[in-house]
């Protein structure tokens, strides 16, 4: 049988065709606008993902036997607000998770509301990119729109609906809504009464691996799928991409260098860090997980070698980043170019190169951001050691982590092994494993995870080279606090 896995990205929809054995048919992604309709705002319309979705399962499904599609199921860019009407119409664009306009809703809620108290409700306080602080905004800024919500969805739940008809969402994702009792894995009624919403609102609530209904009759025909095909719940981005990387059950890790940069730790007991600098969700392997999500990861290599250098020749710029020169650069970059999440949530940050002089070139300059990005994943780690776990070696995958150089910083400046799976797709490949698990192909997530996933090389870090990156994290992690009172 076939199953479809659907990551809803932030620049494109990318969706994998995944035979039963886990084997890798076919892949096509489909590109989608965003707009930044001011400094710090970032939204998409949902109709684009949508038509996006429609014309990727058409391409991906054409040279293959169609009645042997089983199921469907997601990996989405997580946080973001999708609202309807009465009659399921969207009501305004999306506003995403790297939108940070909800400072004043944020600071309202960590401070009259109390960091213990939504804590308490929820395992997480508020961060500018989660959801409750964006229903906020739209109770204040647009009184009229927010009259008319009947639901109030995900990214991923919008496409679900499209596809089953179904008002559905599942617990990873709705970890990062700040009205779900993570622990628990039920609505919190207090967040949704401090939000102004009722919990009819929201949508049924679902593990990742369960399915929510089957293809609506005139989506299969639109599609030339089978109608009995099932549409799993799916998953947040990034716990469909620790599914794909096999970082399931206890003690597992994997970081994901997509536009956002996230490290991920699975956990089979509900955790929470004390400070809440880093997020506690459930994952969607039917556990836990702590996760730190920086904003900008590969985003900022892209900006950097797009907007600044005009090129395309990533490898190329790449390629002249030589071992011995690993650790011995003299340029930081900080890299909040849209502010930062964890550990700091601060959305008014800014990215910023510090320490350049007369011979300091462009490749000088690309280092330093791909440093700023590894030394920004560090930093949410060093909050997980603060807490106690101990992790040895972590998996890896998204674009950013593509090619030696990033692998290679990220196993010096972490100081451990990096395994990098033979499948690097992440989200695409956990919402086609978390379908096959929803259709009875694998028993749990954890028998698909340990059957399909395997790991092609690992990177060691070098002595030399993590003993003077340590000595430049160190030296890194002391500008943030001189440049806080600046932003
Ligand atoms: C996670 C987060 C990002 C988005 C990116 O908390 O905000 O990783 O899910 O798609």
């Amino acid at each position: 049988m076939y199953y479809i896995g659907i990551d809803l990205g932030t620049s494109a929809v990318k969706l994998l065709l995944m035979e039963s054995d886990g084997t890798v048919a076919n892949i096509v992604s489909e590109e989608y606008p965003i707009s930044f309709p001011k400094p710090g705002w970032s939204e998409q319309k949902p109709e684009d993902w949508w038509e996006a979705v429609k014309k990727g399962i058409v391409s991906l499904v054409r040279d293959i036997d169609r009645s042997k599609v089983a199921g469907i199921s997601f990996g989405g860019q997580m946080h973001g607000l999708v609202v309807l009407d009465e009659q399921d119409q969207v009501i305004r664009p999306a506003i995403l998770w790297n939108d940070g306009r909800t400072q004043e809703e944020t600071d309202w809620l960590n401070r009259e509301i109390g960091k213990e108290k939504l804590s308490e409700y929820c395992a997480n306080i508020a961060f500018a990119g989660f959801t409750a602080p964006k229903i906020l905004w739209m109770k204040k800024n647009e009184p009229e729109l927010f009259a008319r919500i009947k639901k109030i969805m995900l990214p991923k739940d919008y496409i679900a609906y499209k596809l089953s008809g179904v008002h559905c969402t599942d617990v990873s994702d709705a970890s990062g809504m700040l009205l779900f009792d993570v622990k628990n894995k039920k609505w919190s009624k207090e967040m949704c009464e401090i939000c102004g919403i009722s919990v009819e609102m929201l949508p049924k609530l679902y593990e990742s691996y369960e399915a929510v209904g089957t293809l609506k009759t005139e989506c299969a025909k639109e599609l030339g799928l089978p109608a009995d095909v099932k549409i799993a719940a799916g998953a947040g981005d990034n716990a469909a991409a620790a599914v794909g990387t096999g970082t399931v059950g206890d003690g597992m890790c994997n970081i994901s260098l997509g536009t956002s940069g996230t490290i991920f730790i699975s956990s089979k007991d509900f955790r929470v860090d004390r400070f809440n600098a880093i997020h506690a969700f459930a994952h969607a392997d039917g556990h836990y997980h702590l996760m730190g999500c920086m904003l900008s990861a590969a985003s900022c290599k892209a900006w950097f070698m797009n907007d600044i250098l005009h090129t395309d020749d990533y490898k190329g710029e790449e390629a002249l980043i030589k071992d011995d020169m690993l650790g011995n650069n003299n340029i930081f970059f900080m890299p909040y170019l849209m502010g930062e999440r964890s550990p700091y949530n601060n959305p008014n940050a800014r990215a910023a190169f510090i320490g350049m002089s007369m011979d300091s070139n462009r490749t000088d300059m690309l280092q330093a951001v791909m440093e700023g990005v590894t030394f920004g994943i560090r930093d949410s780690y060093e909050v997980a050691r603060d807490l106690g776990i101990n992790v040895k070696r972590t998996r890896i995958c998204g674009g950013g982590s593509r090619g030696d150089v990033a692998k290679k910083m990220m196993a010096n400046i972490l100081n451990i092994d990096v395994d990098v799976p033979e499948n690097e797709q992440g989200p695409s490949m956990g919402g086609a494993m978390l379908a096959a698990v929803a259709c009875g192909e694998y028993a749990s997530v954890e028998e698909a995870a340990s059957k399909i996933v395997r790991i092609s090389t690992t990177i060691h870090p070098d002595p030399a080279i993590a003993e003077r990156y340590e000595a430049k994290y160190q030296r890194y992690r002391k500008l943030y606090p001189i440049l806080k009172e600046w932003y």
